[in-house]
């Protein structure tokens, strides 16, 4: 009786139809089971968001497209054994039950399809523009980036507030060289280490700018540089400094400091020799207002006129200075300083700045074997030059293992051939040349300008030193700079990265 009822039309009896609706059936209730079952998960799971989203609804699709096909086929089955004669288009006739219920079944099934689609779009693409998604899914290529970015200023930013940035067409592009991406890295061909910078990153007056924008005047910023000596006692040596970030926009004043560079009263362009953008030979301002041009060549380093006509121009923009705002990868050496400064190194055990450090920088080939030599080179070296210390404080040893077991684990991946000389950090100067790229005091104009070196430029030194080598400052000038170690004043003329390569100098 109830099956008399669900009477379909003749042509849909057929297997491939069948299997159909069974594959589609099949695959709408397990999906609807998974989206319900995932909203109770307290954590998201990567790999059920590409389920439901990406494996799932192509399945789905298939299981429909199939009930069509076989009805076709049976048609033309029927057709060719010469049975029937149907007409060239298919027809319904709503009084009979059989094309009743195919209606009902076809209008029922499309509607609750566009409902499942509908929903299964949005959700998912805020999957694929997750943090999860962007971060956990491909696991090791990503791990460096998602690590560093979890111990950012930038840890609740999505990865494609920069990455993608609003509008349409930036989000075709980004899934278009997305699914590229996967397919590297299913394929494994992807580059290792992934290079830096990116080449077509969009342009950071779409992306940083929807947060941040130049026109606003910052100020100063305070900040305070915490070093430790490479010496018996880890000497500490914080060096307290204004930064003179300046900004603002020309129509209200204000638009000198460093900011000055992103004025849109001015357009800096540069030439750059290698592919990290480290060496600018060649670099042109241009000052909007009065179409004034100003071009700076490196003096030791000049470009030929060739080498000029046919080289890549770049403008400068925000991540020429903020490259890392949000994947910063330390040097062993400001990474143990962290830890001493937060005490998770204790700086009362002799030599341990050095020692940990020196731990850190070793060639490793897998993380696992970094975590067990790290331990094994601390726990000998104290063992056979402090063997007292090693007997009496073996704790507070084993605790500053783990900080540097820790320290190595957040900014060296050497599986993906991550460390901090791959990705150098452009703002300041002291582990890579960073603002020194044109502020070395080289950079000449034709009519005899120089970009500036002058400490004071940048930055005011308000105190530096600890102990009874402890100044502060007492104008608002700043203090003379004083390098901890006696180096003939070497810093006047070279600059810090050339000895502080992020290990030991
Ligand atoms: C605050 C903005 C910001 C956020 C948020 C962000 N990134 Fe980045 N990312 C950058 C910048 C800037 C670069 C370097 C660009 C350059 O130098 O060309 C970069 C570079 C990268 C690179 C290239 C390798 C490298 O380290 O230079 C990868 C891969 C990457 N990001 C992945 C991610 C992932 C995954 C997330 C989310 C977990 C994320 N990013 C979040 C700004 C951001
Ligand atoms: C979606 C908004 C958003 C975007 C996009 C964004 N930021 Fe940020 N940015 C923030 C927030 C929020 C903070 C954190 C402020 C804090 O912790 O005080 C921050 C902090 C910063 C800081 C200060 C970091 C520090 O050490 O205190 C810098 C520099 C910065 N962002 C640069 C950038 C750059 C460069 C980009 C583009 C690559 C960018 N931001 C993109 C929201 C954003
Ligand atoms: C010439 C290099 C340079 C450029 C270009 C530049 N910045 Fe900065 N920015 C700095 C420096 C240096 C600081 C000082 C803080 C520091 O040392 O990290 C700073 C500080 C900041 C801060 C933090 C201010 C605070 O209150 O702590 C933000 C946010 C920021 N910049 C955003 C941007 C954005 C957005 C752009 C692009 C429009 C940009 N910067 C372009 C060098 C630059
Ligand atoms: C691509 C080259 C380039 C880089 C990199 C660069 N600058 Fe500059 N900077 C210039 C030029 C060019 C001038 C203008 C020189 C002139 O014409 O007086 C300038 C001027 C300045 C000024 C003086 C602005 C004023 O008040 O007149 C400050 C401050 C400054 N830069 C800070 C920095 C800091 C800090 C960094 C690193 C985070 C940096 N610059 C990186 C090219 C650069
Ligand atoms: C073009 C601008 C500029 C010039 C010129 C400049 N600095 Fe800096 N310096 C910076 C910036 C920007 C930072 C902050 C970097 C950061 O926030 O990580 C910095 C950081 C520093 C620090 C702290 C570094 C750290 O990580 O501990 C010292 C010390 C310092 N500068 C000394 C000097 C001395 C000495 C000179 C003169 C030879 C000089 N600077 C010239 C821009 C400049
Ligand atoms: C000619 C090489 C050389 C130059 C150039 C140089 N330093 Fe050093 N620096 C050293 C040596 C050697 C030490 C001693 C190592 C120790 O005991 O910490 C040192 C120690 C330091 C320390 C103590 C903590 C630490 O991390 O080692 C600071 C801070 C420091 N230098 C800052 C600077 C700054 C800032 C500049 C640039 C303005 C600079 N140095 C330029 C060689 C140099």
């Amino acid at each position: 009786m109830f099956l008399k009822k669900f009477k379909l039309p003749r042509l849909a009896h057929n297997w491939v139809s069948a299997l159909g609706g069974v594959i589609a059936g099949i695959t709408a209730l397990t999906m609807t089971f998974l989206y319900i079952v995932g909203g109770f998960a307290t954590e998201t799971n990567p790999y059920l968001g590409i389920l439901i989203y990406m494996v799932m609804p192509p399945v789905l699709l298939v299981g429909l497209l199939l009930i069509p096909i076989g009805m076709y086929r049976r048609r033309r089955q029927i057709r060719m054994t010469g049975g029937e004669a149907y007409p060239a288009w298919p027809y319904i006739d709503l009084n009979r039950r059989s094309h009743r219920n195919g209606t009902l079944i076809f209008l029922l099934g499309s509607f609750l399809f566009l409902i499942l689609a509908a929903i299964g779009s949005y959700e998912g693409y805020h999957f694929s523009e997750s943090v999860t998604f962007c971060g956990t899914v491909c696991h090791e290529v990503m791990k460096p980036e998602h690590v560093a970015y979890q111990n950012s200023p930038h840890a609740r930013v999505a990865c494609v507030s920069c990455h993608v940035g609003p509008g349409a067409d930036w989000f075709a592009k980004s899934k278009l060289s997305g699914a590229y991406q996967v397919y590297a890295v299913i394929a494994n061909t992807y580059p290792n280490p992934i290079p830096t910078p990116i080449k077509n990153l969009r342009p950071a007056q779409e992306t940083c700018e929807q947060c941040h924008w130049p026109e606003k005047f910052f100020g100063a910023q305070q900040r305070q540089y915490n070093h430790f000596m490479y010496n018996e006692q880890n000497t500490p040596w914080p060096i307290n400094m204004l930064i003179k970030t300046g900004g603002g926009d020309p129509k209200t004043g204000q638009t000198a400091g460093i900011h000055w560079h992103m004025n849109i009263g001015v357009k800096v362009e540069y030439i750059a020799r290698d592919k990290h953008r480290q060496d600018i030979p060649w670099l042109r301002v241009m000052d909007l207002r009065t179409g004034r041009v100003t071009v700076y060549q490196d003096s030791n380093n000049l470009l030929s006129d060739e080498e000029i006509r046919n080289a890549e121009m770049r403008i400068m923009d925000c991540m020429d200075c903020h490259n890392r705002p949000s994947h910063i990868f330390r040097s062993p050496d400001l990474a143990v300083d962290l830890a001493l400064l937060t005490d998770r190194i204790d700086h009362t055990i002799p030599e341990i700045k050095r020692v940990a450090v020196e731990s850190m920088i070793l060639e490793y080939s897998s993380e696992d074997e970094a975590i067990k030599e790290i331990a094994n080179h601390i726990t000998s070296f104290y063992r056979s030059d402090y063997p007292e210390i090693y007997k009496e404080r073996r704790e507070v040893i084993e605790r500053t293992i783990l900080a540097t077991q820790e320290a190595f684990a957040q900014n060296i991946f050497p599986e993906m051939g991550v460390r901090w000389s791959e990705y150098p950090d452009n703002i300041g100067h002291f582990i890579s040349p960073g603002c020194m790229r044109c502020h070395a005091g080289n950079h000449v104009s034709e009519d005899g300008l120089t970009i500036t070196r002058d400490c004071n430029t940048c930055h005011a030194i308000l105190s530096q030193g600890s102990g009874e080598r402890a100044q502060v400052a007492t104008s608002q000038e700043g203090l003379r700079f004083e390098h901890p170690e006696d180096i003939d004043e070497a810093w006047l003329e070279m600059g810090c990265f050339e000895c502080h390569t992020g290990t030991a100098p």
